[in-house]
């Protein structure tokens, strides 16, 4: 665990977390840190609680101590959202501080009593209510549902203009020496910036209506700083995450890099003949090709990938009337995650019968993805020439629709 002096009165104690499948599930290949935040004026309040997993890690007391803080000492805990990667440590912090006030949403409530029993107290908090530390520090609140759950809150502190904004501004990747952008190399930043795409497209895809009312409620702050759950602190520069997450939410709906993601799957190698034509004929045209081979990649490196592209082929056989399943169940991830309106493009190799592009159709209706394809081409067995032609003409027609869906 890292402490860091962010602001007059501010320090944030970060922890690296590695070879752990977030929230159960995304295979995070560059790990993560989760950031708590201590504010410190008459009362001290600690706003998200780093946790280890075993428990409070010792590393959390010695960082405290030197700050002069005992926890004995932490008088609100302020639980912006109550997913147990902000909160989880509430049950320990127990175990040596009997009387904290735990400041949180009316949703959040509900859960500390369900995560952690009936005994705490609880202040709940609306809109705009504020809580005075003293000493010039004063937070105010402010309910973002569903940025991620429906019990997230901002909070933000006056005095220094810094905006605890808990997953809302987050990133993936693990910090090693570097927390604030004002010291970070240009290729950390650039790090960050793919590593915000995986946490966005993981995370938070699924609620972009309600980022991008985040984003504008951001708007009505005076920030010098954005201080998020998870990845750097923005200090120099807060309109940068500020400028990736509007793009970010873009993506959602669409948009994207001038990239052309090949979503695929091959049983026995013919549909994968198409794959490696399709990559020769788009390096020709000079786009940028991200090759996913399903199932062997993982699902969260599918999801960023796909979601940060504004062109997606998906190529998959037919197999026992439907598609592939690896690539079929990408789709369905796509889908339950709300990438919708991405330019599109498929092809595939069939056997017996067709069946994987009436399985395709299946899912993007079920998903209300809209996704705008050209005509879908499928050969049988081993492409030939002449299918290779219409792959071709559907890689052109592909990237004329890419077009307007490009940004930067
Ligand atoms: Fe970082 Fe939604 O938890």
């Amino acid at each position: 665990m890292k402490k860091i002096e962010v602001a007059d009165g501010i320090h944030m104690l970060s922890m690296n977390v590695e070879d752990i499948l977030f929230e159960g599930m995304w295979d995070i290949a560059n790990g993560v840190t989760l950031n708590s935040y201590i504010v410190k004026g008459d009362k001290t309040a600690i706003i998200d609680g780093v946790i280890g997993w075993d428990g409070i890690p010792d590393t959390l007391y010695k960082n405290l101590e030197e700050i002069n803080i005992a926890p004995k000492d932490i008088d609100y805990l302020i639980v912006n959202h109550m997913e147990p990667d902000h909160s989880g440590w509430i049950e320990d912090f127990k175990k040596i501080n009997k009387d904290f006030t735990i400041i949180c949403t009316d949703k959040s409530a509900k859960l500390v009593k369900s995560f952690f029993g009936d005994d705490e107290k609880i202040q709940v908090v609306k809109e705009g209510d504020t809580l005075d530390l003293g000493k010039g520090k004063k937070l105010s609140f402010h309910p973002v549902p569903n940025v991620h759950w429906p019990d997230t809150m901002l909070t933000y502190e006056e005095e220094t203009k810094t905006l605890f904004s808990c997953d809302m501004y987050g990133s993936f990747g693990k910090i090693n020496e570097n927390y604030c952008d004002d010291n970070l190399t240009e290729e950390e930043i650039e790090f960050f910036e793919e590593e915000g795409i995986r946490y966005f497209s993981n995370v938070m895809a699924t609620f972009t209506p309600q980022v991008k009312k985040a984003i504008k409620k951001t708007g009505e702050f005076d920030i010098k700083l954005i201080a998020p759950g998870h990845g750097p602190i923005y200090r120099k520069n807060p309109q940068k995450i500020i400028d990736d997450y509007t793009r970010f939410s873009k993506y959602s709906d669409g948009a994207g890099k001038n990239e052309v993601t090949i979503l695929w799957g091959s049983m026995y190698g013919m549909t994968k003949k198409a794959v490696d034509y399709a990559e020769k004929v788009l390096e020709k045209k000079g786009i940028k090709v991200n090759k996913l081979e399903m199932p062997l990649k993982s699902e969260s490196e599918m999801m960023a990938t796909v979601f940060k592209s504004a062109g997606i082929i998906v190529a998959a056989p037919t197999y026992e009337y439907k598609m592939f399943p690896p690539v079929a169940v990408a789709l369905e991830e796509l889908g339950r995650k709300k990438v919708t309106g991405k330019a599109a493009f498929s092809f595939g190799s069939y056997g017996w019968s067709g069946g994987a592009q009436k399985e395709l159709n299946e899912i993007l209706e079920r998903n209300r993805m809209k996704w705008d394809f050209v005509e879908a081409v499928e050969f049988e067995g081993s492409p030939l020439q002449e299918d290779l032609d219409k792959v071709k003409e559907g890689i052109l027609k592909l990237i004329e629709k890419m077009e307007d869906k490009i940004v930067k």
